[in-house]
């Protein structure tokens, strides 16, 4: 069994593009710019934010962090993204969520300019995706394949089984590996909470991406002996034994099924350090205007 090591391959992957970034203050190029729009004192989001900024500056990217209080209204929201839309320096954009409930997120998301989406939240970036043409694909997706490309694991004909059918996890992750490409050509079967026999699908799978949010759902009666399992999990729970009293459990129960698995991700140590690596990756894309 191979352990697929997130951290590691996320701290290549800033390499990589810290590298790039050298090259390009060499050539006198453009230095990519992040822009995080943050609302409110969430303090889940505040840490990811201020992460998102702090992973921009190690690698030489230009960031600016814009904090506004939860009461800011949708229009003044909208005016600032549209203000950033039309700034030639700044190549990404993000507004973290969740938003307050009286803005829409979806409103705001699709007033980024999709050439500025970062996030690859915007409709046009989905559809693209989706098209099989250029375009951001999300941080977790976009994670998830990177881990087996650069794990070399083999997709072609395969049999995946996508569990979870979120719009920003299963739904891109089961477009993503059908298509014509590696990762990809993967026979694909989405399962969700009305599908009535998980186990008896997942027992078919060369691949399963768990992505449906509950804590160890995948056992290991529900693999196949030598599947590659790919837990996209990050569910807090609670754990005496830790100072902050919780910890976070995968929708894999891990020590079970790693033992029947060729290739596992752990949680935490998996996709979830990959997930801010693909923002920065995304950064670079709109920098280099590599999408669009
Ligand atoms: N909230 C949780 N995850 C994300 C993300 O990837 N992007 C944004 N903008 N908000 C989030």
């Amino acid at each position: 069994m191979t352990l697929i090591d997130g951290k590691e391959t996320a701290q290549q992957i800033r390499l990589e593009l810290a590298e790039e970034v050298e090259k390009i203050k060499k050539n006198g190029g453009k230095i990519p710019h992040l822009a995080a729009i943050l609302v409110g004192e969430d303090p889940a989001s505040d840490t990811y934010v201020r992460m998102k900024v702090k992973d921009c500056e190690q690698i030489g990217y230009k960031s600016t962090l814009i904090r506004y209080d939860a009461d800011i209204s949708e229009a003044e929201l909208l005016a600032k993204v549209e203000e950033i839309n039309q700034d030639e320096d700044i190549d990404g954009l993000i507004v973290q969520l969740p938003l307050p409930d009286h803005i829409s997120s979806e409103k705001i998301t699709f007033a980024i300019r999709p050439e500025k989406d970062v996030d690859g939240f915007h409709p046009i970036n989905i559809g693209r995706m989706a098209k099989g043409l250029p375009a951001y694909v999300a941080a977790t997706p976009h994670g998830v394949l990177e881990l087996i490309k650069r794990y070399e694991i083999p997709t072609s004909g395969k049999h995946c089984v996508v569990i979870g059918r979120s719009d920003i996890v299963g739904t891109p992750v089961s477009i993503l590996m059908s298509r014509k490409a590696y990762p990809g050509n993967a026979t694909v079967t989405m399962c969700h909470s009305r599908t009535p026999n998980i186990p008896e699908i997942t027992r078919q799978a060369d691949i399963i991406i768990a992505a449906l949010g509950r804590p160890e759902f995948v056992t290991a009666d529900m693999v196949k002996e030598g599947a590659v399992v790919i837990d996209v999990g990050t569910s807090r729970v609670e754990d005496p034994s830790k100072k902050s009293g919780f910890g976070l459990k995968g929708d894999v129960k891990f020590d079970e099924v790693a033992e029947k698995c060729s290739y596992i991700t752990p949680v935490p140590g998996g996709v979830g350090p990959m997930t801010r690596a693909s923002l920065l990756y995304n950064t670079m894309l709109a920098a280099k205007n590599s999408v669009y």
